[in-house]
């Protein structure tokens, strides 16, 4: 089967192949999503076959707003009602408990929660009205792959297992939502994203984080300990201080084969660069960072083969705890030493 590219002039044909069982992966403000119809079984399996995901790790269902939530959660609290309404559409999935039998176990990984997220992309909120039903929607990479924020990627990772793929150009915030668990006593962060932590207790006071934040100066784990996820091929190392940027350079100088150099504008003006680097600009600041991180380790794989990758890490507030998660998972925690 060759994977088909909708317009978004197409959104109805694409919806005609969800409400057929199909695979469709579609656009969100954060990245690209692996499409099903929530309600069909069979269907949600094979997604969990295309991308190689381990059946116990459970999806995110996309809505168009709190109405489809309540069909399938028990009530929401005063304070869900709040954070809907201060960040749905947008980048922020909410846990909840369920009503039970409600939604099938291959969505859930078994448990009595699902996830559930409005996206904040005018194209794929129309394929849901067009579907008619909600859409499981993890991230539509091969497992352990970074998150693709153009349709190629997906493209690359997925053609031949999926029957379509709308294209809505890049997505602009270029990391995945920040996952809040409802379910519990006090609120839960249980993956820092774009929705940051200060604007979450801004709205609803306090909030637990259980993802570990990993501080700028953290010991590397023992390398055969390290989980990897968003990995590209090659070995990638965190630069976390701009003055260990020209060390840095002289390692690189050092070793064998290309090294890929990720950073801000203003660093890469400053580096003497030796031969064997090539660079992949990210940006001017924070923002534009996140936004090519994923494309960056894909470029590393796909464009620009290296043998190693430096990337310059940020602090681990605000957007950057959410950069600097994806970033230390992608490097298995390694970073530069002096
Ligand atoms: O930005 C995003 O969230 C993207 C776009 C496509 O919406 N989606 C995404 O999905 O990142 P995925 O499957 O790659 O990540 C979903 C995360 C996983 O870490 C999963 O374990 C967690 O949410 N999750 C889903 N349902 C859960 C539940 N009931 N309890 C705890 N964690 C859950
Ligand atoms: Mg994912």
């Amino acid at each position: 089967m060759e994977t088909k590219i909708f317009k978004p002039t197409e959104i109805d044909a694409a919806a005609k192949a969800i409400r057929d069982g199909q695979l469709v992966a579609f656009p969100t403000e954060t990245v690209y999503g692996l499409g099903a119809d929530a309600t069909n079984e069979t269907a949600v399996k094979q997604v969990y076959m295309a991308k190689g995901r381990p059946s116990d790790n459970p999806l995110i269902v996309h809505v168009t707003g709190i109405d489809t939530v309540e069909q399938y959660a028990q009530p929401l609290s005063a304070t869900a009602k709040k954070l809907i309404k201060a960040f749905w559409p947008g980048s922020l999935t909410l846990i909840f408990k369920l009503q039970p039998g409600k939604l099938s176990a291959a969505v859930t990984g078994g448990l009595n929660t699902a996830a559930f997220r409005n996206p904040d992309n005018q194209v794929t909120l129309d394929l849901i009205r067009a579907a008619g039903v909600p859409l499981v929607g993890p991230s539509a990479n091969t497992s352990g792959k970074p998150s693709p924020t153009l349709a190629k990627h997906v493209y690359h990772d997925l053609n031949g297992k999926i029957a379509g793929i709308l294209d809505d150009g890049p997505t602009e915030v270029g990391v995945e939502s920040t996952v809040l668990d409802m379910s519990t006593d006090l609120p839960t962060i249980l993956r820092p994203g774009a929705v940051t932590e200060e604007e979450l207790t801004a709205v609803i006071g306090n909030v637990r984080s259980s993802h570990h934040r990993v501080g700028a100066k953290e010991v590397p784990k023992a390398p055969g300990m390290k989980y990897k996820h968003y990995a590209p091929n090659a070995q990638v190392t965190i630069v976390d201080r701009e003055a260990d940027w020209s060390a840095a350079m002289d390692w690189a100088s050092h070793q064998a084969g290309t090294i890929g150099v990720m950073a801000t504008d203003s660093i890469l003006a400053e580096l003497t660069l030796p031969n064997n680097i090539e660079t992949y600009s990210l940006g001017a600041n924070l923002d534009s960072a996140s936004h090519q991180l994923f494309a960056g380790l894909r470029y590393f794989d796909l464009e620009s083969p290296v043998t190693g990758i430096l990337a310059q890490g940020f602090p681990d507030d605000g957007l950057g705890a959410a950069y600097m998660n994806r970033l230390n998972k992608s490097a298995g925690q390694v970073h530069f030493e002096k």
